[in-house]
């Protein structure tokens, strides 16, 4: 072998070593093995700064940009930037010709760090203000990052206000928007509430994120009055709000499940109280039977949710 072909080996073999051990991704290993970048928050100006639709600054005006408290990624001792975006060294430092510069923790969904590390980053900070519930949630089992749902690097999170927050959840949750599209509906679309009035979105006891321990208890936190109890009850009432009414929307008057007789007679067997016209039980000798002249059932049983009348056992007043 000649001492040329040797070295051209030599070459190739130190490029295969190199090519099996590349610079580092921010997740990838031992952060004191990749390095912190010594400047903090200036090394990465140095790169990067405000683009159209994404503004750096804008963190500062925010509880992540503030050096006078502790907690914060620029408080005293912190690791700025590199708190959330992992250990930069690799990352800031030369990148060899024809080598890919080592990436930083990114945010989103899709993006090349898994989510799980992402969430762990703002965990490490956030822990008690997530609580426990978010492993088994739908969320966090189904792996949702956090910047799914949270910006970070603008001024006002859209989804902590109940005017911009709905746009975020329909970004995932499309058939929930044509919901509160329907005739009738829980005002979310008019920004008199949002999401968050009925659902915790970091985890709870039921199923559906619900804020409270069941359906109803979560309606009777802004519908008091029904909660009774009510001297004649209404048996589907306190069992579950749902037997009624779609709590998104729907498109029948009161978000009702079905319109008016129908919903009832799901339920209550027409036979001895004719209701409905257009049945011959409903016309013994070809007369209307009295009950019928009002044709919806809650115009006579208005007290659908329950009564507190001494003589209220019909639900009638
Ligand atoms: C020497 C220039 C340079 C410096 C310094 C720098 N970056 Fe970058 N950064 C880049 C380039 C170039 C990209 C695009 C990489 C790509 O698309 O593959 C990038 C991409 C990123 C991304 C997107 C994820 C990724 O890695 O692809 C993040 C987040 C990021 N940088 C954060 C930081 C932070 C935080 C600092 C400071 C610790 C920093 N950068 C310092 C050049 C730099
Ligand atoms: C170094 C610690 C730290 C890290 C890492 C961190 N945060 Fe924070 N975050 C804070 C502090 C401190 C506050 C202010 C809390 C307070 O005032 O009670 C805050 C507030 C928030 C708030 C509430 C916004 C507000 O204006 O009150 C949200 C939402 C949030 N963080 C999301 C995140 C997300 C998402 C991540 C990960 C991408 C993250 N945080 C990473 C420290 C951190
Ligand atoms: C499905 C959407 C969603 C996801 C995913 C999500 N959040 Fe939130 N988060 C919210 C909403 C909505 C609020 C505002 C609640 C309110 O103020 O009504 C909030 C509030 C917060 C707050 C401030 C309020 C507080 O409790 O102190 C922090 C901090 C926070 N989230 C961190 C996180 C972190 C960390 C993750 C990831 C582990 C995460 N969130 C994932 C929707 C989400
Ligand atoms: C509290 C955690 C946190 C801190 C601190 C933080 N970032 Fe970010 N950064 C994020 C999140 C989350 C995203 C995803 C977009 C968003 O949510 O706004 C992001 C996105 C980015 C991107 C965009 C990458 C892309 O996709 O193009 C860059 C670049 C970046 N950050 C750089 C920085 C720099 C530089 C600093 C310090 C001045 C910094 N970040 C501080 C959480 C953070
Ligand atoms: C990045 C995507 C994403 C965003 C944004 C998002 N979700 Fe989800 N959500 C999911 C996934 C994935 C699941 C679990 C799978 C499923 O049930 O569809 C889920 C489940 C749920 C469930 C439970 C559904 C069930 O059948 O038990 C509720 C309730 C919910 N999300 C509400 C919200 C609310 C409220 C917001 C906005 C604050 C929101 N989501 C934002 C992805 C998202
Ligand atoms: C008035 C209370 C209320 C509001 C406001 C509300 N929800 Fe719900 N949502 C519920 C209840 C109750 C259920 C469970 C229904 C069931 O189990 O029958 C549910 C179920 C869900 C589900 C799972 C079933 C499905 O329909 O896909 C998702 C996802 C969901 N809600 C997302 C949202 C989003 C997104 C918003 C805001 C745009 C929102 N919800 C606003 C009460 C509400
Ligand atoms: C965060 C507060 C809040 C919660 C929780 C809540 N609602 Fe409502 N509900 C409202 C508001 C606000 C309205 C509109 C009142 C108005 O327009 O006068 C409303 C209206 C209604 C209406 C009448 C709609 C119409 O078209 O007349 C029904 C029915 C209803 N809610 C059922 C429920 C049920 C069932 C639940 C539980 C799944 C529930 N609500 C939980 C706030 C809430
Ligand atoms: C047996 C069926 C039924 C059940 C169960 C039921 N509702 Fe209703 N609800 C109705 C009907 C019928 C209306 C009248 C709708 C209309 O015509 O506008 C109504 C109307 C409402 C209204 C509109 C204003 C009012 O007070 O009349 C609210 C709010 C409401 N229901 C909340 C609830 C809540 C909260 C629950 C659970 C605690 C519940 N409903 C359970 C049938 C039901
Ligand atoms: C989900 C099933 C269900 C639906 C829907 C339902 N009910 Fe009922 N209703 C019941 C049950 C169960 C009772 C209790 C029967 C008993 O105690 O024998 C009851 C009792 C009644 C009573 C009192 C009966 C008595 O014996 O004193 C009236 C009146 C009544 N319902 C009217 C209605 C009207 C009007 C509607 C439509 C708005 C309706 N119900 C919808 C299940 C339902
Ligand atoms: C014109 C008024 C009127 C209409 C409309 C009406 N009811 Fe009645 N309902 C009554 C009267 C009156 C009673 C008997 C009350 C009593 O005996 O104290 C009654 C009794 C009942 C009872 C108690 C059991 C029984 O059969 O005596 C149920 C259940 C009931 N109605 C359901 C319905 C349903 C469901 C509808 C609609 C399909 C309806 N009602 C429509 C007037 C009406």
């Amino acid at each position: 072998m000649t001492a040329v072909r040797r070295s051209a080996l030599a070459l190739i073999l130190w490029a295969a070593a190199t090519a099996a051990a590349p610079a580092q991704n921010a997740w990838e290993a031992d952060p004191e093995e990749i390095g912190y970048s010594r400047a903090g928050a200036d090394t990465c100006y140095g790169c990067h700064g405000n683009e159209p639709g994404f503004q750096l600054d804008a963190m500062f005006l925010t509880a992540h940009g503030q050096p006078a408290d502790e907690r914060s990624p620029f408080g005293a001792g912190q690791l700025q930037c590199e708190a959330c975006h992992g250990p930069g060294g690799a990352h800031t430092g030369r990148v060899k010709r024809g080598e890919s510069r080592p990436h930083m923790i990114n945010f989103g969904e899709g993006e090349i760090a898994p989510v799980q590390v992402q969430n762990d980053m703002c965990l490490g900070c956030h822990e008690t203000h997530v609580g426990v519930a978010w492993d088994a949630s739908p969320h966090g089992s189904d792996e949702v990052s956090c910047a799914g749902c949270h910006e970070v690097h603008i001024a006002r999170d859209p989804v902590a206000s109940d005017v911009t927050q709905p746009a975020v959840c329909y970004e995932c949750h499309q058939n929930v928007r044509g919901d509160f599209l329907k005739f009738a509906s829980h005002p979310v679309r008019e920004g008199q509430m949002a999401c968050t009035g009925c659902h915790s979105p970091h985890g709870s006891m039921t199923d559906a994120l619900l804020v409270k321990a069941n359906l109803n208890e979560t309606c009777y936190t802004c519908h008091a009055d029904l909660r009774g109890p009510f001297l004649w009850e209404h048996a589907p009432v306190p069992d579950d709000c749902s037997n009624c009414h779609r709590p998104h929307g729907s498109n029948h008057r009161g978000m009702l499940e079905k319109r008016g007789p129908l919903l009832c007679q799901s339920c209550h067997a027409p036979a001895g109280h004719p209701s409905v016209p257009y049945t011959s039980a409903g016309l013994p000798d070809g007369t209307a039977n009295p009950n019928l002249l009002a044709g919806n059932c809650m115009n006579c049983h208005m007290q659908v949710h329950g009564s507190n009348h001494p003589s209220g056992a019909a639900l009638m007043r």
